[in-house]
């Protein structure tokens, strides 16, 4: 076995990731732990300053109520979130996030983010519900206050270890163990309780950007699934995990749409110039009543546009240049105003993407796209698992305790795992909670976590450490024990590299699972058909290969992509119909059916099966 030191750290709160919902447990956790003399240790796989989704800044936050300043109201989130997820959320969850979320941003701002303002003080609203900022160093800004609570309490923030599995005590959560990915060690955390916040899962489909743009994805390819393999190998209820996300974005740099929609009000439009919003209207009728109500479902819009494109009429547009003069246009009596104007938009134009995506504005730098004179081109994306934005995949966790809910088995935010808990990207049903939902949900399950510790004050029995290790490292040895044998190591039939199990995977949930090339359609016999090859790829899992500490990564990261794959695979089979179009299609159940399915899909992995229930929707308001 590949000779690693092993380095064990005793903690009573692991926190596993460090993104918006981590920093928000470490924030909390660090204050109620501090108080009550317990320990609280947070691992990132990478350097937490700049890690997760929000590394690369954010150009607007997409959760602020604004309720105590009468803007909106917790309920109105509720029907908000309820209906763009077609009748399927957790409304007890969605609540306890919006009750909190205006906090979280408050102290974004204490903490240092610039918020835009209006002339009265008032944050610049984006559309209702966002809000827009100047966001390059929100993440910096934000895991600096979580980087000082840990420091102030004398607890460790431990940088690029990245996280394999869970360790089990019985039906407890005991710990998680995991590997550096710059020194020959491997980690075993023992721990009272474990937070799961390690994202969402990019890459499971094949990405639209292949060869000379592979990598490159609208949601962070670091992300790899680590927290849905996490919660479903410690046997936690999972639900929603056929609800993927498919954001429409600027083709080929994945530059977000949201301010161009809503800041700019622009139309979206095929290369005739049909705004299919408008064309394709009628079509909403069949999907009522979900369809029939403003704002239209996410997965929605995409459909109608996708209409377009299965009718031949792409590409798809954003009218960039049509929506920027309009706005100009009222100072348009007074030249040095309007000109004044029109730069001030294309500045904002730009820095949106400067601030989130920024290869879409060297995209347009290289495309001589004036986005103040010319169209440009919007398409549908590959899918993604990500439960804090418009997906709803994730962990089913615990409602909050002091609201009337049937979702409810002791701590808020607790998988159905003792001790096991999770928030942002890991909990299912409960969308829309976007960078500052995760953060103030991520508080919310730190506080819980910590009350968790306090009532099973016991550190959990944590055996089996030598054969954890010779399972991390197995990639090592099979690759040490046989790349010799072949002149090329790139060719052996002994085992299988990280990258070609990646392409593999992908092109199973691109065929099978409904990705870009079959037009995101599937259907029974398809899925059967794909889980059948996922099998064989299960098995060859076993055969991982990894030259280095650096392909060791990737083999964990293709590892927790499988089992996010195979989850999406088998719900996707088991809801027999077609909820949301756009999304995902089953053509062999075209229609929504309301009678029998409106309700969570939740599964299970125990004892090496799958098992599969449906659970009631209970709205908590009308
Ligand atoms: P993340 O913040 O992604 O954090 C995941 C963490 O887990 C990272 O620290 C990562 O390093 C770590 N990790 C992963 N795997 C492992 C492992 N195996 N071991 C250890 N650590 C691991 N939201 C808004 O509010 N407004 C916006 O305008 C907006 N725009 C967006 C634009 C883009 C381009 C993207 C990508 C996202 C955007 N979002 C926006 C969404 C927002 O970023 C997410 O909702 C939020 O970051 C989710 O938080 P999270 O903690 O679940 O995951
Ligand atoms: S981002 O997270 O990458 O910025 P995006 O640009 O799609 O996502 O959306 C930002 C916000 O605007 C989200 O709250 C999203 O739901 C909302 N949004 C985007 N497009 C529309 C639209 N056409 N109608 C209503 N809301 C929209």
């Amino acid at each position: 076995m590949a000779n690693w030191e092993t380095v064990e750290v005793t903690t009573d709160l692991l926190i596993c990731g460090g993104g918006m919902a981590a920093a928000g447990a470490a924030v909390e956790a660090a204050y109620w732990a501090k108080k009550n003399g317990l320990k609280v240790t947070l691992v990132d796989k990478a350097a937490f300053t700049r890690s997760g989704a929000v590394a690369m800044g954010l150009s607007a936050i997409n959760e602020y109520i604004g309720y105590s300043k009468g803007e909106n109201t917790c309920e109105d989130y509720i029907r908000y979130v309820r209906q763009d997820l077609m009748g399927i959320a957790r409304d007890d969850l969605v609540y306890n996030i919006a009750r909190h979320v205006d906090s979280s941003v408050h102290l974004f701002e204490k903490w240092g983010l610039p918020i835009w303002t209006d002339e009265n003080g008032k944050y610049v609203r984006e559309g209702r519900w966002q809000i827009m900022i100047n966001g390059e160093s929100y993440k910096v800004i934000v895991a600096e206050a979580a980087k000082n609570a840990m420091a102030e309490a004398g607890f460790d923030i431990i940088e690029r270890v990245f996280i394999v599995g869970p360790i089990m005590d019985g039906d407890r959560i005991a710990g998680a163990y995991g590997f550096s990915t710059r020194e020959d060690k491997f980690y075993v955390f023992k721990a009272k309780a474990v937070c799961a916040m390690m994202g969402g899962a990019v890459h499971v489909f094949r990405p639209r950007s292949v060869g000379e743009g592979l990598g490159r994805s609208w949601y962070p390819p670091f992300n790899s699934g680590s927290t849905a393999c996490f919660t479903i190998l410690a046997g936690a209820e999972m639900t929603c995990q056929e609800i993927r996300f498919i954001p429409v974005r600027f083709k080929d740099a994945y530059g977000p749409v949201g301010a161009w929609f809503l800041l700019f009000k622009s139309r979206a439009t095929s290369a005739s110039g049909g705004e299919y919003m408008v064309t394709r209207k009628a079509e909403l009728q069949n999907w009522a009543p979900y369809g029939l109500v403003k704002p239209i479902p996410a997965n929605l819009r995409n459909y109608l546009g996708m209409l377009d494109v299965d009718a031949g009429l792409g590409p798809l547009y954003m009218e960039t240049a049509e929506a920027i003069n309009n706005i100009a246009a009222q100072y348009k009596d007074d030249e040095k105003a309007f000109k004044k104007k029109m730069k001030t938009l294309e500045a904002e134009a730009w820095e949106d993407f400067l601030d989130m995506t920024v290869s879409q504005a060297i995209l347009w730098a290289a495309n001589n796209i004036y986005p103040e004179k010319s169209r440009s081109e919007i398409a549908a994306c590959e899918p993604y698992f990500i439960g804090s934005h418009s997906g709803g995949s994730g962990a089913w966790v615990s409602g909050p305790e002091d609201i009337n809910t049937p979702y409810k088995w002791g701590y808020g935010n607790m998988t159905t795992v003792k001790g096991l808990f999770s928030a942002g990207d890991g909990t299912g049903a409960s969308s829309h909670k976007f960078s500052s939902g995760s953060h103030a949900e991520g508080r919310y399950a730190g506080k819980q976590a910590i009350r968790f510790i306090l009532d099973n004050n016991t550190q959990p029995n944590v055996s089996g450490v030598d054969e954890l290790k010779a399972k991390c490292l197995k990639p090592l040895d099979v690759y040490a024990a046989n790349s010799k044998f072949t002149t090329d190591p790139m060719i052996n039939p002994n085992y299988i590299l990280p990258m070609q199990f990646m392409f593999r995977l992908q092109k199973i949930m691109d065929e099978y699972a409904g990705g870009v090339v079959s037009a995101f359609k599937t259907s029974k016999a398809l899925c059967e058909r794909g889980l059948e090859l996922m099998q064989m790829l299960k098995e060859d899992a076993e055969k991982l290969g990894a030259k280095d500490r650096y392909d060791l990564e990737r083999c964990w990261e293709n590892y927790h992509r499988m089992w996010q794959a195979e989850a999406h695979l088998r719900t996707i089979l088991f809801r027999e119909e077609t909820r949301w179009p756009g999304y995902y299609f089953r053509a062999d159940k075209p229609k929504m059916d309301d009678a029998n399915w409106k309700v969570f899909v939740n599964c299970v992995y125990k004892n090496g099966a799958w098992e599969f229930c449906k659970r009631d929707v209970v709205p908590l308001i009308d």
